[in-house]
């Protein structure tokens, strides 16, 4: 196991031992903050009306209840089985619900199987190689239609729960878009696709309760390239 798998897990180790809000935003406010930001997020969503959507970093399901309330079909997944449990005990009514404990870099899903992938804070939690590689696996599980959304905090610590170490990694915005550009699949018919930006900007409820506009979310959509032409990871924020 990599120095950095093995800090990422012990991290999320001692982070999951009660299953609340709280150690979802890992901040003092984050019972107050949840509620007004899962309505924000869900703005930025495409339609998932009867869609097959991935949930990675799913958490103790904030986003998998309202995701579930629409989709054909959810599978949520996280590694901290506390937290699976959790989702389970909130959502498991929901008979289009998977619950998947697992490290989502070992997930194995059908190509062309996904219209939504949905990751809230989890990015941050693996390294660059990593990303890539999720990234990578991402546009394969997509259908040609399909969207990814991803909401990551950027540049610094953004919670304020006391924290001895803190192993996560406050990538700059130029950064993401860097490693999403350099994603291609080739298709079994030697197609080629990569991920071209849709909409990305700041969240509002941070910048409104904590002043905070570090809090950064992009919705993608697989493209399929124009003759090796580099794939648009131009940066089109949307409400500054
Ligand atoms: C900050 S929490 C956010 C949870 C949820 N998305 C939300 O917004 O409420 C980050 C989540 O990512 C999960 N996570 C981090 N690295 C992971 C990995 N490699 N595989 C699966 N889950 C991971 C953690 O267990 C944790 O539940």
């Amino acid at each position: 196991m990599s120095q950095c798998r093995h800090k990422m897990n012990t991290y999320w180790e001692k982070h999951s031992q009660n299953g609340d809000v709280t150690e979802m935003l890992l901040d003092s406010k984050g019972a107050e903050i949840s509620d007004i930001e899962i309505k924000e997020i869900m703005n930025y969503l495409p339609d998932y009306k009867e869609k097959d959507v991935l949930e990675l970093g799913a958490g103790i399901g904030r986003y998998t209840t309202k995701l579930a309330e629409k989709a054909k079909s959810v599978i949520a997944v996280d590694f901290m089985r506390n937290f699976i449990d959790k989702n389970k005990e909130t959502n498991g009514h929901n008979k289009n619900i998977q619950f998947v404990c697992k490290n989502v870099l070992e997930l194995e899903l059908e190509t062309n199987s996904l219209d939504l992938i949905f990751s809230n804070w989890l990015l941050m939690y693996l390294d660059d190689h990593e990303v890539s590689i999720l990234f990578h696996n991402m546009l394969k599980w997509l259908r040609p239609t399909g969207r990814l959304f991803y909401r990551e905090s950027c540049y610094k610590q953004s919670g304020n729960l006391l924290r001895q170490f803190n192993p996560t990694i406050y990538r700059t915005p130029d950064e993401y878009a860097k490693i999403t550009s350099e994603i291609v699949h080739t298709n079994k018919d030697g197609r080629q696709i990569s991920f071209e930006l849709v909409v990305t900007g700041s969240i509002k409820t941070y910048i409104q309760m904590k002043n905070n506009s570090n809090q950064i979310f992009w919705l993608l959509k697989s493209t399929e390239r124009d003759n090796g032409a580099p794939a648009d990871h131009g940066i089109k924020v949307e409400n500054e």
